[in-house]
């Protein structure tokens, strides 16, 4: 078994530390920065109908259903076009409004969620086209899908997805870039300028992982918590989310994503002194007002953890401790920023002497309702 875990003492640690090289096998053969151009070859029967499509609908459920909400962000920012996420869930209950010009997009890392399958099937049967983002070669849902994208991030163990979340990222990345492409939202030089930058992201991830050190000695300070609140605006939202859900998932925390502008509509009512505040407070369009949302945290003695871009000064004047991320375009916040919170989950969850692979009542793919 130390063998299967490359040295690591945890399968989550060896993927956690596997995300520069998973990211980088999901672009291979799909990004050319130089011509400033995408190449999906899953969905490229679909590139016409992509110009003219009203909407996409995401469906998908937990960690892929954060990955899902960055989509949305992505695809409405560059590609233009309306985006709904649902938790599959609820979608297959409820009596959404579904035409053939929908294109329905599920992710789902093991690709054999039953709750998914179910959205699949009902979208389908009312005409839309069906995108599946997958881990899993040939797992249920590629088969069940028009087309569809994998994401080649190799297996996961640990229960607790984290290079199956990035690779997710990545290619929903890719496709909101390559539906820019298709459509004409993006000039040739923005999209030049935006693959460069994405084409360096893997060796980013490999500087945000060397805060390991750093965030295994933050976890001592947080270990005993009971709480933790996580927020994040803009794309740093799904950032929150998924931080908040792992470290509940594996440390069994109680933990809560917000979006920073929304605390102060309830979760401001729980900050004490024994409350630590995780905030994504890097340097893009929202900096200044969460530096105001980190002051009122400090007002009432909240303990903040802030995830800041490389360099920066002014959040560590008010945080009570930072962890640094190299610097990148707000399109790529996700990738980097995910990074040193599936760190502090693993380290404040052994701490806490659990049992980080495999977490009480989880399972890795529920097939089942
Ligand atoms: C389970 C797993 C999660 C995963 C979710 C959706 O809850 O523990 O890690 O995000 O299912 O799974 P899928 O395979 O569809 O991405």
């Amino acid at each position: 078994e130390m063998l299967e875990k490359g040295g690591y003492e945890h399968f989550m640690l060896k993927e956690i530390f596997e995300q520069s090289r998973s990211i980088r096998d999901c672009m291979r053969g799909r990004i050319y920065p130089n011509e400033g151009r995408v190449q999906l070859g899953g969905i490229k029967e679909y590139a016409d109908k992509l110009k003219n499509i009203d909407r996409i609908i995401i469906v998908a459920c937990g960690t892929s259903w954060h990955a899902g909400l960055v989509g949305e962000y992505l695809i409405e920012e560059y590609a233009r076009i309306p985006v709904e996420v649902e938790y599959a869930s609820e979608f297959r209950y409820r009596n959404p409004i579904i035409t053939e010009k929908d294109v329905v997009i599920a992710i789902s890392q093991s690709g054999e969620t039953a709750d998914t399958m179910a959205a699949i099937e009902m979208a389908k049967e009312k005409g839309a086209t069906i995108f599946g983002v997958c881990n899993v070669v040939g797992a249920s849902i590629p088969r069940l899908t028009h087309a569809g994208v994998y994401t080649h991030a190799g297996p996961e163990i640990g229960v607790a997805s984290t290079k199956a979340f990035t690779a997710q990222v990545t290619v929903l990345t890719l496709m909101a870039f390559y539906m820019a492409q298709q459509k004409g939202t993006l000039t040739q030089a923005k999209l030049v300028e935006l693959l460069t930058e994405l084409d360096c992201i893997p060796e980013k991830i490999t500087k945000a992982l060397a805060s390991n050190e750093l965030i295994k000695e933050i976890a001592h300070k947080f270990k005993d918590s009971r709480n933790c609140l996580f927020l994040g605006r803009g794309s740093g939202f799904p950032v929150a989310l998924e931080g908040a859900l792992k470290l509940k998932e594996i440390s069994y925390i109680h933990a809560e994503g917000y979006p920073a502008a929304e605390m102060k509509h309830g979760p401001i009512a729980l900050i004490d002194e024994e409350m630590p505040v995780v905030v994504i407070a890097t340097k893009n369009s929202s900096y200044e007002k969460v530096i105001s949302n980190i002051q009122e945290v400090k007002a009432r003695k909240g303990i903040v953890l802030a995830i800041v871009t490389e360099g920066d000064t002014e959040v560590r004047k008010m945080a009570d401790y930072c962890i640094e991320i190299p610097d990148s375009s707000e399109a790529f916040l996700p990738l980097l920023a995910t990074i040193p919170l599936q760190l502090l989950s693993y380290h404040i969850a052994l701490l806490r002497g659990c049992n980080v692979d495999q977490p009480r009542n989880l399972a890795k793919s529920v097939t089942v309702e």
